[in-house]
């Protein structure tokens, strides 16, 4: 098939690619020139493990290909997927004018029948605002449908998850838009991934529900390491003892620091923002953001009570980016950690394989905060070392050579990445256990 994606972020660009690799033709326009000029060479703007790759292969076999031309883009094909930024304005909910602009422009510049389908995560019903808007700037009477077909795909992984879906959600209004998207995601279907098809209203609504949820169960499970710590229990046997209940499941309880990222933070706040739009107070969602911003803190103050005075400590920092397999820092933990630290004068060497260089726009380098290109250079001479991003090279280190390295062997681990029992000789902290 012949696809459009509008916007080369995360969601646009691993769509874009996926969809070329899986033997369609993609349009992809980009109004960013720096980012469209490196994606012409097949250099991704983002770090995405698989990506690259995924992305030449593409390009030289000619299935893909990048342009600033929306005019050209909307007539290419008759799919056109919505991908751009739905950032969050000052009230906490989406900003949608990036959508509006688009559904503007192909109100302007389509040629025949279009399936339009939002894959930024949009609120509730922006779907009809789209189809108003095509109707009343449309230049001609021409068919069209909107269809919202959210991605649930995580940064670190997302082409893998981009093929390998648990499900594929298609909110569609026609039958010709069903059609297509069965076709669409018909090498999806076959290997028996589902394909579930509710109205565009719904779909719209699944992706701030799943979201929401995820960010609710992390929080959870860090309320319950809070009271672990009190009780003198091991939260990850709790995490364990409450996964294995079907009903409950595994994934998404492991405690620490909390979330951070793109998606989490900006969802939770928009789907309290949509909820009272529609005058429900979501309390759930409130305190689920509480709890999550409090875990910096608590972590922060477990520093303090551990190392006693910050000033002038060696401290080492690993991890930056707000999960591993990604060079995204926004709303990492690390942000305000490393803030707060550097304002109480301690001495920092910084490590992180992918996001020091977004750090550190940031946080400059100067003499008390250095960046280091390998983990053990961080551990020089080091009071503490604190563990921010669980990266598998740091779950992987000899942890001989890190007690050598540092002047005290004092490991204070925000995301549980080592069994404390492995631990003899350091002293080592973590959360909730
Ligand atoms: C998330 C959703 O998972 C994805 O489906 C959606 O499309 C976009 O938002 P992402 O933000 O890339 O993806 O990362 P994710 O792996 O979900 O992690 C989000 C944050 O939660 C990270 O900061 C991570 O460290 C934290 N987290 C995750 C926990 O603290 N504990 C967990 O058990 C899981």
């Amino acid at each position: 098939m012949k696809i459009t994606v509008v916007g080369a972020g995360y969601v646009g660009l691993v769509t874009a690619t996926c969809f070329a690799e899986l033997g369609n033709h993609v349009l992809c326009v980009e109004k960013i020139e720096s980012h469209l000029n490196k994606l012409k060479k097949g250099i991704p703007h983002i770090y995405e493990p698989g990506l690259e790759e995924m992305l030449k292969k593409n390009l030289e076999e000619g299935r893909i290909k990048f342009s600033t031309d929306i005019k050209e883009a909307i007539n290419f094909s008759e799919v056109i997927f919505i991908c751009v930024g739905t950032p969050q304005s000052d009230s906490g909910k989406a900003d949608l004018s990036q959508v509006e602009a688009v559904s503007r422009q192909i109100a302007e510049f389509m040629d025949g029948y279009k399936l339009v389908i939002e894959k930024s995560t949009v609120p509730v019903n922006t779907h009809q605002w789209v189809k108003k808007t095509i109707s009343r700037y449309a230049a001609s009477d021409l068919d069209f449908d909107v269809a919202s077909n959210p991605e649930f795909l995580r940064e670190g992984s997302a082409v893998f998850d981009f093929m390998n879906p648990d499900r594929i959600v298609a909110g569609v209004e026609s039958d010709r838009a069903r059609q297509i998207f069965e076709e669409l995601y018909e090498p999806f279907t076959k290997k028996g991934h589902p394909l579930l098809m509710t109205s565009p209203a719904a779909a719209e609504l699944i992706k701030h529900s799943a979201n929401s949820f995820l960010a609710m169960k992390i929080s959870y499970i860090n309320m319950i390491a809070q009271l672990c710590e009190k009780v003198g229990v091991d939260v990850n046997m709790i995490a364990q003892g409450i996964g294995l209940d079907e009903r409950v499941g595994a994934k998404f309880l492991n405690a620490g620091i909390g979330y951070g990222g793109s998606c989490f933070p900006k969802d939770v706040k928009a789907f309290i923002k949509i909820a009272e739009d529609h005058g429900l107070e979501f309390g759930l969602l409130r305190e689920t953001e509480k709890i999550n911003a409090n875990m910096r803190r608590v972590f922060l103050d477990k520093v303090e009570e551990i190392l006693w005075i910050n000033k002038d400590k060696h401290i080492a920092v690993w991890g930056l980016a707000f999960k591993p397999g990604t060079d995204d820092i926004r709303e990492a933990p690390a942000i305000d950690i490393v803030g707060e630290l550097v304002k109480n004068g301690a001495n920092l060497r910084l490590y992180d394989p992918e996001a020091a260089a977004n750090f550190k726009q940031l946080f400059p380098e100067n003499e008390n905060l250095q960046y280091v290109n390998d983990k053990y250079s961080a551990l020089e001479n080091a009071d503490a070392l604190l563990i921010i991003t669980e990266w598998d090279e740091f779950q992987e280190a000899d942890l001989d050579r890190v007690k050598k390295l540092m002047k005290l062997p004092i490991i204070i681990d925000g995301r549980n990445i080592f069994p404390p029992e492995k631990m003899q000789g350091f002293e080592y902290y973590s959360m909730g256990r």
